[in-house]
């Protein structure tokens, strides 16, 4: 099994357990990639994918093949070390439209061969907060070792993951609030405002363990005495 696989499997895992969305929604995104090294801006189509549903997660990707000059083309980008350039047009289900720009090595996808990950980032709302592309190839390119004809086919999983935004614990008001209450203690400030029994029950206790046990002896060592 391949790491990329075992990515994916393990999101998907993953994705049972991540919480639902209250109002689901979908998402299209129209694919658009950057080829040409000595015409950067230029981005062309690449493919399409729609999520119908963000809860469940699972995405239809429909690319066409690249031709040869595209091929050519995304060789040229990795033997000279350039970036590969990816801009995600996303359409959202109240009809909204965003894009994104993600980029990897060209040389690291052209050594997986295409294979790569597009992440969909969503927050707990089922807003797209990133859609970033990942691949598993060697970044290396010196050891470019792919002929264009392996250039031709995407092999894209999209993997949907919700963002949760963890508690960030206080710590720095929580050290402050003990440094004021150390600060008022030395100055005195701070009354024992405590109850009568919380203050002295180490007192109380004691005391009142000798009257149960003087009591409780009394009427025999009492008696003893008067005879
Ligand atoms: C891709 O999606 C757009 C709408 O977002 C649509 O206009 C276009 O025809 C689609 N292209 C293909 C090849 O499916």
């Amino acid at each position: 099994m391949s790491s990329l696989h075992f990515v994916v499997i393990f999101f998907n895992i993953l994705h049972l357990v991540t919480p639902y969305l209250e109002s689901d929604g979908w998402l299209n995104i129209e694919l658009h990639h950057a080829l040409d090294r000595h015409n950067p801006d230029k981005f062309t189509f690449r493919g399409n994918v729609s999520i119908p549903s963000l809860n469940i997660g699972i995405a239809n990707v429909l690319q066409e093949p690249l031709n040869s000059e595209d091929r050519e083309k995304l060789k040229d980008l990795a033997e000279h070390n350039q970036f590969y350039r990816l801009k995600s047009y996303v359409t959202f289900s109240d009809a909204t439209k965003i894009d994104y720009l993600t980029s990897t090595k060209a040389c690291a996808l052209a050594n997986a061969q295409l294979a790569d990950l597009l992440w969909v980032s969503i927050d707990t709302s089922g807003s797209v907060l990133a859609i970033t592309q990942t691949v598993s190839g060697s970044g290396n390119c010196q050891d470019l070792q792919v002929s264009s004809e392996d250039l031709e086919n995407f092999n894209t999983h999209v993997i949907v993951k919700q963002m949760e935004l963890a508690p960030v614990p206080d710590t720095t008001s929580f050290i402050q609030k003990l440094e004021r209450e150390r600060e008022a203690r030395e100055r005195g400030e701070v009354k024992d405002n405590r109850g009568f029994f919380a203050k002295y029950w180490m007192y109380i206790v004691p005391i009142g363990l000798l009257v149960l046990i003087s009591g409780a002896t009394s009427p025999d060592g009492g008696q003893g005495g008067g005879r």
